[in-house]
């Protein structure tokens, strides 16, 4: 890895859809750097915002949110739609908190789509090298710990 800062990235995978693809660029044999935290959930919908602020108070430099496509892929109906509402205001509170947009994505990624997953954490890595760590690690723990 180098002299260069190597970012922890923490990524929610729903199960149905993005936890297969990324199962998918392992059997394919797909090669992406090693910089990510992979835990399954059943559905981006399950993801609370506390999740994704507790993961940057231990130690994440970057957080991934990652569903089946919106609308009609979600194995759960409408949990996709609500992971979409909820994290495209979460993305304001970040942003208050002073944490680059950079640090935080929320993706769509269906079981066919390996290679989109490979590009998303390429280009994340590198956006989160050039940033470095996560600078207010100790204001989000304090919020985590209110
Ligand atoms: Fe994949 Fe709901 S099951 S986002």
């Amino acid at each position: 890895m180098g002299d260069r800062y190597e970012p922890i990235i923490v990524v929610f995978a729903c199960n149905w859809c993005s936890y297969a693809a990324i199962d998918l660029a392992g059997t394919s044999r797909l090669h992406y750097p090693p910089n990510v935290r992979v835990i399954k959930v059943m559905c981006s919908g399950r993801v609370d915002p506390q999740f994704v602020l507790e993961a940057f108070a231990d130690g994440a430099d970057g957080v991934i949110v990652a569903g089946c496509h919106p609308p009609a892929d979600c194995h759960y109906q409408n949990g996709n739609i609500k992971a979409l509402r909820r994290f495209t205001l979460f993305k304001r509170i970040l942003a208050r908190l002073g944490i680059e947009k950079e640090r935080f994505r929320l993706e769509w990624i269906s079981a066919s789509e390996a290679k989109k997953w490979v590009e998303v954490v390429n280009e994340m890595v590198n956006e989160l090298r050039k940033l470095g760590p996560l600078k207010n690690r100790v204001e989000v723990r304090r919020l985590v710990e209110a």
